[in-house]
């Protein structure tokens, strides 16, 4: 069974094929970062208008990376939710039309389901069930992960995202736009030490999150400090953030994985690019003695192969078509159920 995949939920045009036997047969993507750095955020008008120049020439050469005919698919996925509203419509519209155009079933897809997910297109997937910490530029969470579609929301911010105060950050400081790489990269040559950033919530029981005061501290920090043009300060300040960041994340995984008892660990979402991340988690998964799985880092942001993969194991489990699903800005992730099978 083969399934193309369509993402458009925010600033990013992803589009895969995904085969239940020989697993991913092609995928590209195509960012709009170029497109909105000059705002320092995503505007969501020039996303849309960018979705619809790319969407049809981006599936045609997925099709031709995989030398595959239109009449060679089994079934389509678009992300339906959640997300920005006009990007969303765009592969929805798309993935709607190609689908009863070629008389297949068509699944609208949760974003953050497909994120979870995103680690089984790797080798030695993880097994069901586990702890999933979903870290991106819109959401952050925990949620006890029993099957396909089968979630417990055990924790999520009460304010900002974690990858939305990376770039709030990066902002502060001058770095640009998307903000996580860029602070990331600055970090690489600062002391994670030289400033005392709070870890937010951790010391109180409970697995919700709040970042929005670290931005505050780092604001403080460089009102304080010299000039944000002295390079030094700037990346002792983003190692400081970057390492109060990653402490307070796995303090919040590893209280949910001794709450639910569950032995394996999903981190998904943009954040998981982060190298300090990745290291600190092995290091504390390692101690705790649990399974740690991360997609592969260009999977961790958004991608079309997530969508392909989520929408196909679907419809492998009896999941039927979803063409009454309307593009939603917000979709709780546990209003999920998993498939229903069709009656035979
Ligand atoms: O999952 P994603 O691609 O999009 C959403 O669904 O939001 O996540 C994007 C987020 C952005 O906030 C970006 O700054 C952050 O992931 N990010 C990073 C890194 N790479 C991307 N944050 C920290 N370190 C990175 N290396
Ligand atoms: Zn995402």
């Amino acid at each position: 069974m083969r399934v193309l995949g369509i993402e458009t939920s925010c600033d990013e045009t992803g589009i895969a094929v995904w085969d239940a036997g020989a697993g991913l047969l092609g995928h590209r993507l195509h960012s709009q970062s170029g497109i909105h750095a000059a705002y320092g955020g995503v505007v969501p008008e020039l996303a849309s208008r960018d979705h619809i120049r790319r969407v049809v020439p981006l599936t045609e050469q997925v099709l031709a990376d995989a030398g595959l005919g239109i009449d060679e698919l089994d079934g389509v996925a678009a992300t339906a939710g959640p997300g920005l509203m006009g990007a969303l419509l765009v592969g929805l519209s798309l993935g709607k039309a190609f689908a009863f155009g070629r008389g297949l079933p068509f699944l609208g897809v949760h974003h953050l389901e497909a994120h979870l997910l995103a680690p089984a297109l790797e080798d030695n997937p993880p097994d069901f069930p586990f702890v999933a910490l979903l870290v991106s530029g819109g959401h952050t969470l925990l949620a006890e992960v029993r099957g396909l579609g089968s979630y417990r929301l055990l924790g999520q911010s009460l304010d900002d995202a974690g990858g939305e105060a990376f770039d709030k950050t990066a902002k502060l400081l001058g770095l640009g736009y998307p903000g996580g790489p860029a602070v990331a990269r600055a970090a690489a040559n600062g002391n994670p030490s030289a400033f005392d950033l709070p870890r937010p919530m951790t010391g109180k029981p409970g697995l919700d999150f709040s970042f929005s005061g670290m931005k505050t501290a780092v604001l403080h920090c460089r009102k304080a400090g010299p000039d944000p043009s002295d390079e030094g300060f700037v990346a002792d300040l983003c190692a400081s953030f970057q390492q109060a960041m990653v402490e307070t994340l796995w303090s919040k995984a590893a209280r949910a994985l001794a709450e639910t008892g569950l032995e394996r660990l999903v981190v998904a979402g943009g954040v998981g690019v982060n190298a300090r991340l990745r290291e600190h988690f092995a290091s504390g998964a390692a101690e705790l003695g649990a399974e740690l799985s991360f997609p592969r880092p260009d999977f961790c942001t958004d991608n079309g192969a997530m969508i392909a993969y989520a929408g196909g194991q679907r419809l492998l489990a009896g999941g039927g078509d979803s063409w009454d699903r309307t593009a939603v800005a917000r979709w709780p992730l546990d209003e999920l159920a998993p498939p229903e099978c069709i009656p035979a």
